[in-house]
């Protein structure tokens, strides 16, 4: 798949979840770092493999060129010490990597309460549902970990298919604060090989 490609997947899958405007996306190649200086300096003491690594940078990359597109020039997202990413005020947003491609999706934080996306690479021959259910459940993660500030419990939520192609109702927990969220059906997937893509988009209740 192109850039190209992978672009307007994440565009289609954000318009899908139900975000017209005030939203951005970062595209990068995994083997295309290095060329965004203050990210570049993230890497100083990360001790992982070469691959992590790799894609450690390219989903930072990924996520710069989204924070650009909002007039966030030169914000580097840190992140916890479980890992979640640290978005600046203003805005929430997501990141993943698959072998090949990194991407982000940042959202103005007046209209989204959170988000996640996930990539998975795939195969015409691996698209079974099982790789679609595990990428909407891995968006949900993101989306409403602990470190999102959310009480989430990933053995509370439940997934169901709902009518749309592509779309999933998600269950939510009784002990939820259910009137924060507007969320089903607003998880969505789409397969467009090689990448199987998800996202899950918390709006802002109005
Ligand atoms: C964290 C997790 C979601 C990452 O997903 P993945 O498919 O392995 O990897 P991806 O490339 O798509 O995403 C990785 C990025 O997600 C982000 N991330 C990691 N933990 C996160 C969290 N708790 N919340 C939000 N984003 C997170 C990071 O930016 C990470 O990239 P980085 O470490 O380079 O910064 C996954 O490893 C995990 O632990 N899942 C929980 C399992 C689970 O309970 N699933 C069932 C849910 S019902």
């Amino acid at each position: 798949m192109t850039e190209a490609g992978i672009r307007r997947l994440l565009v289609s899958l954000v318009r899908q979840a139900g975000a017209t405007q005030r939203f951005s996306i970062g595209v990068r190649r995994v083997d295309a770092t290095g060329q965004v200086p203050h990210v570049a300096a993230l890497d100083r003491g990360f001790r992982v493999s070469e691959r992590r690594r790799r894609e450690f940078l390219a989903g930072r990359a990924a996520a710069a060129e989204a924070l650009a597109r909002r007039d966030m020039q030169g914000y580097s997202v840190s992140r916890t010490e479980r890992g979640v990413p640290v978005w600046p005020p203003g805005v929430v947003g997501s990141i993943s990597h698959s072998r090949t491609w990194a991407v982000s999706v940042v959202f103005d934080s007046d209209i989204a309460i959170c988000c996640g996306v996930d990539i998975e690479e795939v195969t015409a021959a691996s698209a079974a549902p099982s790789v679609e259910l595990h990428c909407a459940r891995e968006s949900l993660y993101k989306a409403l970990s602990p470190g999102t500030g959310l009480p989430f419990r990933p053995e509370q939520w439940r997934l169901q298919r709902s009518g749309s192609k592509g779309c999933w109702a998600v269950s939510v927990p009784e002990s939820f604060p259910a009137h924060r969220l507007r969320l089903a059906p607003r998880l969505v997937t789409a397969f467009a090989p090689p990448l199987q893509a998800a996202l899950t988009l918390a709006h802002r209740a109005a």
